[in-house]
């Protein structure tokens, strides 16, 4: 009898699921007869990975992978203890002769109340491996992050505990298999995680400063709340008054300027504001590193950013427009797929993505035409020089009689960033004295450094 939607439950997911652990006790029967039996001659064949059928999540997302059998198999001893811990239970017998259970067979030393057999990456190297060294080294470069496991983000391995070597960390499915291939059965998203998606150059990014700390044009930042009110009542503008049906439901925004102006700032303090996590992708990182994989991996980091309602920070976005249109080599080719894919993803995602910039220039027209945003970040005057000078020293630092920050503002073209800079050499030199009184040398000092680095005469 169904009661309510936590009782349906698909019978095709839970027929492919018992047949995966089936097949994965079928082998790990073998090994364990191959271990302690071994039989000279004529070996019996592996077991057949069941057939997959995408009439479930389950089946859908490995046909989509096309894993191989290994690949399945290790997906399937991760699943175990949340699927037929009992499965594994043959692995915890005790070694006669040792009276340990047998170091071979693995297992993460994980607090586990019930006693269960938690499958570390030693236990995926028994099971596929046995005791042969060739099939073993095969068995961990697939725990590489340049692996299909890892760049997927479907399986990891826990870090080990001290001093215990890497294999025994536990095998660990990522969040978004579990949210794919078993939708609906554990919190995984929801309960918090935000690692980042593997095989990307992504991180997390935030600022201790607030909104008020931001010294920008009033212009500038009136465009910046035109994002966090996007980002605000989209949903009632969309569904509830039904524009969706006429504009595109994400808001890409193009933040360009010179550099240290507060374009990674300014997107901070909006996802702050906005209780909204912020990733920050390094395009360049991209274009060089990742190519390839790139597609794959974006296309999973624009997945949970719609999930999680994410905004997506793309930095040193001119890395990949400016290639677009000089094909001369292999690498530019790549850079131009990826391109294509971006521009098209960006237009299908459901959520806020920010591209940063320095050389406005670079990004061609067709591309600019598609921004909702172009906010345009200028080098602060000096009266906005002053308020960065005045705010950016620490409350604790005394600034010595003759350290004239007036004067400073109004004699160097500097940006929020190189100020900063400055400020932090400055402090650390009155540190270095023991003392906490900021001379105007120590300042002096700094603008000179900072100037030469930028190439600029002092
Ligand atoms: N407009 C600003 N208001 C307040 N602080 C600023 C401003 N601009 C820069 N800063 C200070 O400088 C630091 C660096 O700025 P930020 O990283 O945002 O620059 P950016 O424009 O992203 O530079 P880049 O193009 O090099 O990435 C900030 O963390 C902040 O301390
Ligand atoms: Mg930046």
């Amino acid at each position: 009898m169904q009661r309510d939607g936590l009782s349906s439950v698909d019978p095709a997911q839970a027929q492919a699921l018992e047949a995966e652990l089936e097949w994965l006790a079928q082998t790990l029967e073998r090994r364990l007869q191959l271990y302690f039996k071994p039989t000279p001659g004529d070996t019996p064949p592996w077991p057949d990975p069941p057939s997959l059928k995408p009439d479930c999540p389950y089946g859908q997302m490995l046909l989509g992978l096309q894993l191989d059998a290994e690949e399945r198999l290790m997906l399937a001893l991760a699943l175990t203890p949340l699927l037929r811990p009992q499965l594994l239970d043959v692995l915890q017998v005790r070694n006669d002769s040792t009276h340990r259970p047998y170091t071979e067979f693995g297992g993460a030393a994980v607090g586990q109340p019930q006693g269960g057999f938690v499958p570390s990456g030693e236990t995926a190297c028994f099971l596929l491996a046995g005791e042969q060294m060739a099939p073993r080294l095969a068995v961990m470069r697939r725990f590489l992050p340049q692996g299909r496991l890892a760049t997927g983000d479907l399986l990891h391995l826990a870090p080990a505990a001290a001093g215990e070597p890497p294999l025994a960390g536990a095998l660990q499915l990522s969040p978004s298999f579990i949210d794919t291939a078993l939708p609906g059965v554990m919190a995984t998203a929801g309960a918090g995680h935000d690692g980042a998606p593997v095989g990307l150059p992504a991180q997390r990014i935030s600022t201790g400063l607030q909104w008020q700390d931001l010294v920008l044009p009033a212009a500038t930042l009136a465009q910046l709340q035109d994002i966090e009110l996007w980002l605000q009542h989209s949903r009632t503008l969309l569904d509830d008054w039904g524009l969706g049906l006429r504009v595109s439901r994400g808001f890409t925004a193009l933040f360009h300027g010179p550099s240290g102006t507060g374009k990674t700032l300014s997107a901070c303090l909006i996802g702050q504001r906005c209780g909204r996590a912020v990733w920050r992708v390094d395009l360049s990182q991209v274009v060089s590193k990742y190519i390839g994989e790139t597609e794959k991996n974006l296309s999973r980091l624009f997945d949970a950013a719609q999930r999680q309602g994410w905004l997506l920070f793309f930095d040193e976005a001119d890395a990949l427009f400016g290639k677009r249109s000089a094909v001369s080599d292999a690498h530019d080719r790549y850079a131009n797929q990826e391109v294509a894919y971006l521009l098209q993803r960006i237009e299908a995602f459901d959520g806020v993505c920010i591209l940063a910039s320095n050389l406005r220039h670079h990004i061609d027209d067709a591309f600019s035409r598609r921004f909702h945003s172009v906010v345009t970040f200028v080098m602060p005057k000096a009266p906005e020089r002053l308020r960065l000078w005045r705010e950016g020293f620490p409350a604790r630092v005394d600034l010595a009689p003759g350290l004239d920050l007036e004067r400073l503002a109004q004699a160097h073209e500097l940006s929020g960033g190189t100020i900063m800079n400055v400020v932090r050499h400055a402090c650390l030199r009155a540190l270095g004295r023991g003392e906490a009184v900021v001379r105007p040398e120590d300042v002096e000092e700094g603008v000179r450094r900072e100037l030469l680095k930028e190439g600029r005469s002092v």
